[in-house]
């Protein structure tokens, strides 16, 4: 079994980046889902996967990609899955419920030195661990899809987690080559979907307003604001477009201050500005053509991640 078992419970789109990203950093990896069939089918993807990645020259670590495939076992109980895992990433579906139910099996049979992550999105951890004898080690390890190609990973304690939990989940995950951010507490939304519903928002506004059509609106961020971004954060992009962010403040900090006034009100996504932008969309991408285009998008991001590789290395 070695000494570096991770147990990954739920084999889906996440379950199955995760196996990847722990193999590839030569972990023992233990798969588990709630049926044998679903666990092989899962095990069959990554084969392909890994060996995608192999061919693009984008498999992270130092063996191959049968190598890696190797080190990925799958499980007929979670038991199998996670006793004497050092760490384990939960990823089942995004339900209050479930989550609760999980936690408290895994509660029963994880080490008491585990660390217990979830994959979740935007449940709390606080929700579903309150009551686990393990509390302490739950933390929130939230990837962003596709993880190989985009590699940040939220990590959020629940008020009871170590500090020692989160430290060690962020050198895990440093490890694996991902860029973990470490939040203080929990708070709704996580950092990134607050910034990107922050974002939405706004768009929504110039959308409803009629300031600009929906192709547009994405044009702002694909042509303009996101290839900067792509290299560095907002914050950083301000320093450098003055004489460092007190002199940006002082020069842009009024205007900013006068323009965010108008910016359009917290709003619900529904209704007549719904359907306007909704045809739109349909218009530039035919739902049929859905799958197509996030090939597309998944090659555009194998891409950036080649580049950005290639300017670390300089
Ligand atoms: P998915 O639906 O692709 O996979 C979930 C898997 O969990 C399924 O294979 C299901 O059979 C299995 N499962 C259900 N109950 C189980 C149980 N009791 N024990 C073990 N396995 C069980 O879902 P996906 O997309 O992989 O999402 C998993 C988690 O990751 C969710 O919390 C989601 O919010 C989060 N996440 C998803 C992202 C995405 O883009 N899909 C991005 C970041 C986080």
């Amino acid at each position: 079994m070695g000494s570096k078992k991770v147990a990954i419970v739920g084999s889906g789109l996440i379950g199955r980046s995760w196996a990847m990203l722990f193999a590839g950093a030569g972990y023992n990896v233990h798969l588990y889902d709630v049926t044998q069939e679903l666990v092989e089918n899962a095990i069959k993807d990554i084969e392909e996967q890994l060996q995608a990645l192999a061919t693009s020259g984008l498999l992270r670590g130092n063996l191959n990609a049968s190598e890696q495939l190797k080190l990925i076992t799958g499980t007929k109980t979670l038991k199998e899955c996670v006793q004497g895992a050092l760490y384990v990433q939960e990823c089942v579906p995004e339900n209050l419920e479930l989550k609760k139910k999980v936690f408290a099996e895994l509660d029963a049979l994880v080490d008491d030195s585990a660390i217990i992550a979830s994959s979740t999105s935007c449940t709390l951890p606080s929700l579903f661990s309150e009551n686990m004898k393990h509390r302490q080690n739950v933390i929130v390890a939230h990837p962003v899809n596709p993880p190989f190609y985009v590699p940040l990973v939220e990590l959020v304690p629940a008020p009871w987690t170590s500090p020692e939990v989160a430290i060690k989940a962020r050198q895990i995950m440093e490890e694996l080559g991902q860029k973990p951010v470490s939040l203080s507490r929990e708070i709704p939304g996580f950092a990134l979907n607050r910034i990107q519903y922050a974002i939405l928002n706004e768009c929504w506004y110039l959308a409803q307003e009629g300031i600009l059509d929906v192709a547009d609106i994405d044009s702002v961020m694909s042509h303009g604001l996101g290839p900067r971004y792509a290299f560095m954060g907002p914050l950083e992009t301000a320093h450098l477009n003055a004489e460092g962010m007190e002199n940006y403040c002082e020069r842009y900090g009024e205007t900013i201050f006068n323009v965010s006034k108008t910016l359009g009100p917290v709003t619900r996504f529904e209704g007549a500005n719904l359907q306007k932008v909704n045809q739109q969309l349909v218009d530039q991408v035919p739902l049929e053509n859905l799958q197509e285009k996030r090939a597309w998008r998944n090659n555009c991001l194998s891409s950036l991640a080649q580049l950005k590789q290639n300017i670390d290395k300089k």
